[in-house]
């Protein structure tokens, strides 16, 4: 259907032919029903003061017909409506498998050779794809519009998700379900990519990249993008772009140079200071969750971005 986001996985079709007859079926029920209504009420409408009602008791066929029509309507639809779930719940044997844990406020991915991403879930076309997933602290929703698939990841218990995706390309991946804070910050992406991409994207790892390169993936994974924007745009707190080497003013009046001291103390110890326009917005501390080497990452990063 034209006014649907695209069916970006094999069960997407099935879906929307289910909700499109649920839609259409409403639309027609409703018309006839609320038409007939208006139809009678103006038909059946008392003209003159004297007119009296006639005496109708009941019509068998009539009365059978509207009850036994919409019921094998309905059972009709719960038989198709549980087909179609039975599909979405019944999990492939060879499946590819990743690993997805949601937490304040990003997806992490973990694919079998140990390969870690953030906010992006790279699998191969035409491959079915088993999602083991879980979260660390609150209950998110991990929600792919094109793919026709919402399944909550809730702590302490571990939740399953399967797709194919027969079409290559990239495809939104949301939170839908509130986690705090910077809930609509926690977006990533599914990328679809031919066999050999993936093989390839699969074996790459971590050891060529630069610091600033590594301080992207810091920057991503441990969630700073839902709040800190790189392109100078405002989102929960300032944007991280142009602000290397500038002196930063705070809303108790004093002011700092944006160096790697002053990033580290912003991370361990966000309600320190609040810069000026960002009083009261509550960064959770990062102590213990990140490195030295992955501050200076940080800093890196946020001195490349010009
Ligand atoms: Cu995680 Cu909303």
């Amino acid at each position: 259907m034209s006014y649907m986001p695209i069916e970006g996985s094999t069960i997407a079709k099935d879906v929307d032919a289910l909700f499109s007859f649920t839609v259409w079926a409403s639309i027609i029920a409703c018309v006839i029903l609320l038409g007939s209504m208006v139809y009678f009420v103006i038909k059946y409408q008392r003209r003159a003061e004297n007119e009296k009602t006639a005496f109708i008791s009941h019509n068998y066929i009539l009365e059978f017909a509207w009850s036994f029509i919409p019921l094998a309507i309905f059972l009709g639809m719960f038989y198709w409506g549980w087909h179609v779930y039975s599909i979405a719940r019944t999990f492939p044997k060879n499946a590819l498998e990743v690993t997805i844990t949601g937490k304040q406020w990003a997806w992490d991915m973990t694919y079998d050779n140990g390969k870690k991403t953030t906010n992006e879930l790279v699998v191969p076309v035409g491959t079915p794809v088993v999602l083991n997933m879980t979260s660390i602290d609150v209950i998110h929703s991990f929600y792919v519009p094109a793919f026709r698939l919402k399944q909550d990841v809730v702590p302490g218990k571990r939740s399953k998700l399967w797709f194919q995706s027969d079409k290559m390309g990239e495809y939104h991946l949301f939170c839908a379900e509130y986690c705090g804070t910077a809930h609509s910050g926690m977006i990533g992406k599914v990328r679809v990519v031919s066999k050999p991409e993936y093989d390839e994207w699969l074996k790459k790892d971590k050891s060529t990249m630069t610091p600033a390169e590594l301080g992207h993936d810091v920057y991503v994974s441990k969630g700073c993008v839902a709040c800190h924007s790189v392109d100078g745009t405002i989102k929960v707190g300032p944007s991280f772009k142009g602000i290397w080497g500038t002196v930063t003013k705070h809303t108790d009046g004093t002011s700092a140079t944006v160096d790697v001291d002053y990033i580290r103390e912003s991370m361990l110890d966000p309600q320190k200071h609040y810069v000026q326009g960002f009083a009261g917005v509550i960064m959770p501390s990062f102590q213990g969750l990140v490195t030295e080497d992955e501050i200076n990452d940080i800093a890196e990063y946020i001195k490349s971005l010009k």
